[in-house]
């Protein structure tokens, strides 16, 4: 293994394995799994988003994701360039760029909310710590989150510390620190959700929130709950934005991608099931609003925490490894661009800063729409759900039909049966990735179109 400075690195290397499963797994899990995925599932009523999301999961994410990693390791980490060279001679070369401009500009847009929805988890790890959160009815609970959400000053406030975090984990190297930061720290806030859900189990409805999860309202399966669900599987996955194809170029020869990709799927879709169960039987034990919205798991946890022996610890330690989890995430977000525009070197420290800074000022656009712009409306949403509709229930799917089909059908030359170990695995990814996937996200764009 090569040394491990950093991402001005010209061609650096994971240093093993194991550390680029981790930092893959960094990228996948984060406010995806514990934020957006119960929120997601309450909004669209349960059980026929949830096991949508996990069909798109198995038979689009996965392919796609060992797609983008291949990608990365035959491209290399500047994603617009790369898909234009492995597109040269082929037919729409010159859109092939456009393909790798369009994903990275999509996760500058990701960026920007998630970076203000990690500082509502930052606020609440503070606010935990300093016994902020406790005796806490669920009325209360929910003024609780009224009152952060009215104080724009505050969440800006916030919004810039995680911001600044961001930049500072990747101007001090991107892998040094999230090999680090991925090994100790995931597994620790997995323990912690697996001991939320068997309390709330306890303490909650555990029997409605899995009928609630897991048995599907076949007339609930709108075409926006399957566009929803269709997003949702590549935004927890971190596909469709160019992350993965950055992350794919540092992976050793040496390692199998398809086997990887296969856990970082795995662990992602345990983290986001046990958000799940960690979260609904407070919803239906005390009586909240499954379809709360973006607030539902900082209006339902603080009910736990207040509840349970040694709460405030718990809970400052939960949002902070929440915290945590975003931050691994988010500088993925930055990658791509920071890569197709900064190349290596100085000009990319430079480069992460401006884009660091737009995603903070267009951020202030999603801090404002819960306050002094609660009343502006784009195409019937606040200006949040706007940003958050259009980058992950439309840019990401779009991206990521863009990868499946490149893969397929552009690059599929250069990714060689000897990626995959055997034929038959090769054979059965490029069936899903020319054929199944497409096909799949066409039938939801369509559906929805009509
Ligand atoms: N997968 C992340 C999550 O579930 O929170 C979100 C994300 C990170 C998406 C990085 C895309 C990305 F490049
Ligand atoms: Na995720």
């Amino acid at each position: 293994a090569r040394t491990q400075t950093g991402a001005a690195d010209a061609a650096p290397e994971w240093s093993s394995r194991a550390a680029f499963i981790a930092a893959a797994v960094g990228s996948a899990v984060g406010l995806g799994n514990i934020w957006k995925f119960p929120y997601m599932a309450g909004v669209s009523g349960g059980g026929a988003f949830v096991l949508t999301y996990l069909g798109f999961v198995a038979l689009v994410g996965v392919p796609v994701l060992i797609a983008e990693l291949l990608l990365g390791r035959h491209g290399g980490p500047s994603i617009v360039q790369a898909l234009g060279r492995m597109a040269a001679g082929a037919r729409g070369g010159r859109l092939w760029n456009g393909l790798g401009w369009f994903v990275a500009l999509t996760a500058l847009g990701v960026l920007s909310f998630y970076s203000v929805v990690a500082g509502w988890a930052l606020a609440y790890a503070a606010k935990a710590a300093v016994g902020g959160l406790s005796a806490l009815t669920p009325q209360a609970s929910t003024r609780t989150f009224d009152a952060l959400l009215a104080d724009p000053a505050q969440m800006i406030a916030w919004h810039t510390l995680v911001m600044g975090a961001v930049v500072a984990i990747v101007a001090r190297g991107v892998k040094g620190g999230i090999e680090r930061a991925v090994r100790w720290l995931m597994p620790l806030l997995t323990a912690l959700l697996v001991v939320l859900a068997v309390y709330a189990g306890g303490v909650g409805d555990f029997a409605r929130a899995v009928e609630f999860l897991f048995r599907p309202d076949v007339s609930a399966l709108t075409p926006e709950v399957a566009m929803a669900a269709a997003g949702h599987a590549f935004f927890t996955l971190s596909l469709g934005l160019g992350a993965m194809m950055v992350y794919g170029a540092y992976v050793p020869k040496s390692v199998s991608i398809p086997r990887a990709a296969v856990w970082v799927a795995a662990a992602d879709t345990v983290c986001a099931l046990l958000a799940g169960l960690a979260i609904f039987p407070l919803v239906f034990g005390f009586g909240l609003d499954p379809a709360a919205g973006p607030g539902l798991i900082f209006v339902t946890l603080p009910v736990a925490f207040a509840a349970m022996p040694g709460g405030a610890v718990v809970g400052a330690l939960f949002f902070l490894l929440i915290v945590v989890a975003a931050l691994t995430s988010a500088v993925a977000l930055i990658e791509p661009l920071a890569a197709a525009l900064g190349g290596a070197g100085e000009r990319r420290r430079v480069w992460t800063l401006r884009l660091a800074a737009g995603a903070w000022a267009l951020g202030l656009a999603s801090v404002f729409s819960f306050n002094l712009w609660s009343d502006v409306r784009l195409f019937g949403q606040t200006v949040f759900d706007f940003i958050a509709h259009v980058t992950g229930d439309l840019a990401l799917p779009l991206g990521g039909l863009g990868f499946a089909v490149f893969a397929g059908w552009v690059a599929g030359r250069s990714l060689t049966a000897a990626d995959f170990g055997s034929p038959r695995v090769h054979a059965a990814w490029l069936l899903l990735v020319r054929f199944v996937a497409p096909t799949v996200l066409a039938l939801v764009f369509l559906d929805l179109l009509v």
